[in-house]
């Protein structure tokens, strides 16, 4: 069963709870939340109160992607504020096994997302402490970027890792994802797919998810 998670980067913020709303009653199944600091890439978006004032607005998981540095100081802030799947960027943090660590007493499931340049042999040894990997499929920063297509052989690998090993987290893919690339991503073993400009871009937030879904299980 394929999940879309609909990239609130996008959205319109002037009316944020209106446009979550839309997209939870569209046949979401996560909320994609982009938190960016401004140093471990170049824009700033979303910190932890607006997390906290989103969480009324829908059931569905806050699914919360830290494109920051120091992770571990946010961890719990992002915890309490209403995240229901926190990721960390591997580049992001040394200590990554006791990063997952952190995100796990905090209650949380624990997700990892790799940049396009970082090979998946970084998280080898960790694959059985997480919950979700998350295979950048651009350079992380902003919506509505092109998708790189050498990501495939990494979303490959690491769905066969994770049947080689017996594992059952999820492979989450984010960037670039519309009708027209996330057939290749759910054939390569994905099957969270998180869109931002292909949903919010368009009037009909409904229409753009299930056609999104409909591509993606052709
Ligand atoms: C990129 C973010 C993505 C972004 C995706 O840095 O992590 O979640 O919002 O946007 P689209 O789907 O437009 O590429
Ligand atoms: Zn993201």
């Amino acid at each position: 069963m394929i999940k879309i998670a609909p990239s609130i980067l996008s959205a319109d913020f002037s009316i944020l709870g209106a446009e979550i709303e839309d997209v939870d009653k569209g046949g979401a199944d996560y909320i994609h939340v982009d938190v960016m600091d401004g140093k471990f890439v170049p824009n700033i978006t979303i910190g932890p109160l607006i997390v906290e004032a989103i969480k009324p607005k829908t059931s569905l998981p806050l699914d919360v992607h830290l494109m920051i540095e120091n992770p571990d100081n946010y961890i719990q802030a992002f915890a309490k504020a209403g995240a229901s799947i926190i990721t960390v960027h591997q580049e992001a943090t040394v200590h990554l096994h006791r990063t997952i660590q952190l995100i796990k007493v905090a209650g949380v499931k624990a997700g990892v997302a790799l940049n396009p340049a970082t090979p998946v042999e970084m998280i080898r040894d960790i694959l059985g402490d997480l919950d979700l990997v998350l295979i950048m499929t651009v350079n992380p920063g902003f919506g509505g970027q092109s998708f790189i297509p050498q990501t495939i052989e990494k979303i490959k690998q690491v769905a066969k890792w994770r049947e080689q090993y017996n594992l059952s987290f999820e492979i989450e893919v984010d960037g670039g994802v519309n009708g027209s690339t996330a057939k290749e991503c759910v054939e390569a073993g994905a099957e969270v797919l998180v869109a931002g400009s292909a949903v919010y871009n368009q009037t009909d937030r409904k229409k753009a998810i299930s056609d999104i879904r409909t591509a993606a299980e052709q």
